[in-house]
């Protein structure tokens, strides 16, 4: 049993569902709805991850995670008041009511249907492979957010904003804010005060390049893969420790714009989380050889004085970390390499 929903009925609180939960902090009086909602979010790549929930309802990590934000990559998304259905475009096409992208959608939407729009009609353009890992999900339910923020005109903080994208996709909640983001647990059972905090330094010249490997969708969920390692795996007992130290690494890197050791964190971070879900039962293996020959890739150039350094969320492609100097160096050994200036 989850701990915190655990300690939060030891406590005689209720367990809130999703709806409840948006609802401590949607504004109580309703304003009329605007034609059409409109908003672009971009997709987030974690440096120190988010692997294991508390509450499979409401999204609330197991551990504090940290990110940087992926400048003009993401999701832009228009909402209209629907009629006798929900209908949903994915990039032009409309899909059926069976797809895992839909029913994901529409059941999200569930939380705000009220008697001014029953229905929803979503069109989301996103410049993204979706569901290989590169952040499709926390870019759309963040642009679905601010979306439906702009339909109902409720106008809230980035912070709120931050955990109703949380209510879509946990990791949804750090595309709120450009540059390193970090996404606190919080200590409320509710999830109120479980959302994305922006820090204020930056680091000038850092770059995030996008190594791909396979675009097909993955073939275990991150939903599924995160309460399988967290129920299964003999290692995920070590993840919470693994994750309070490496965050304080990150944190001394981010603060004394330390490259190398920041590379070296979110490389070995991301490991350990393969780690943890490859112990699994039955396993979760998102690599495949490609990905490998890849990690190699960037082991050699290291080993050649290269400092550049990998990380891999729930799919087979790799982001590479590197410096703007290295740039040319980079993109002649990974030649179909997408780079994004994380400061531009
Ligand atoms: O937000 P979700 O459920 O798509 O999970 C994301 C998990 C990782 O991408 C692997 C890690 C992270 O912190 O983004």
């Amino acid at each position: 049993m989850r701990r915190l929903r655990y300690e939060w009925r030891k406590r005689g609180c209720k367990l809130l569902t999703k709806r409840e939960a948006a609802a401590l902090v949607l504004p109580k009086d309703k304003k009329p709805l605007k034609e059409r909602g409109e908003a672009f979010a971009p997709a987030n790549i974690a440096l120190v991850k988010y692997w294991g929930k508390c509450d499979d309802e409401l999204n609330t990590p197991r551990t504090a995670s940290l990110s940087v934000t992926l400048d003009g990559l993401g999701a832009k998304t228009v909402i209209r008041r629907g009629h006798s259905s929900d209908r949903i475009w994915l990039n032009g096409v409309e899909l059926g009511a069976d797809s895992g992208f839909s029913g994901r959608l529409s059941s999200y939407l569930d939380i705000y249907r009220d008697d001014q729009c029953r229905f929803f009609e979503v069109e989301t353009e996103s410049n993204i492979p979706i569901g290989a890992g590169l952040a499709s999900s926390a870019a759309g339910f963040a642009a679905l957010a601010l979306a439906l923020d702009d339909l109902f005109g409720w106008e809230l903080e980035p912070s709120a904003l931050s955990i109703l994208a949380r209510l879509g996709s946990g990791s949804a909640c750090r595309s709120l804010y450009p540059g390193f983001v970090e996404w606190r647990t919080g200590r409320c059972g509710d999830g109120s005060d479980s959302h994305s905090v922006p820090l204020k330094e930056r680091m000038p010249g850092l770059r995030v390049g996008l190594v791909m490997v396979d675009e097909a969708e993955k073939p275990v969920g991150s939903r599924e893969a995160m309460r399988r390692t967290r129920d299964t795996s003999p290692l995920y007992e070590a993840w919470p420790r693994q994750v309070a130290h490496d965050l304080r690494s990150m944190k001394r890197a981010i603060k004394h714009r330390d490259f190398e050791l920041l590379g070296e964190t979110a490389e070995a971070n991301a490991l350990a989380m393969h780690a943890t879900m490859m112990a699994a039962r039955p396993a979760v293996l998102y690599w495949l050889p490609a990905s490998v020959a890849q990690m190699r890739r960037v082991w050699e150039l290291r080993a050649r004085g290269v400092p550049l350094f990998f990380t891999m969320d729930a799919g087979p492609n790799l982001k590479l970390l590197f410096m703007a100097e290295t740039e040319a160096l980079v993109r002649e050994a990974f030649p179909e390499l997408r780079v994004v200036d994380i400061f531009p």
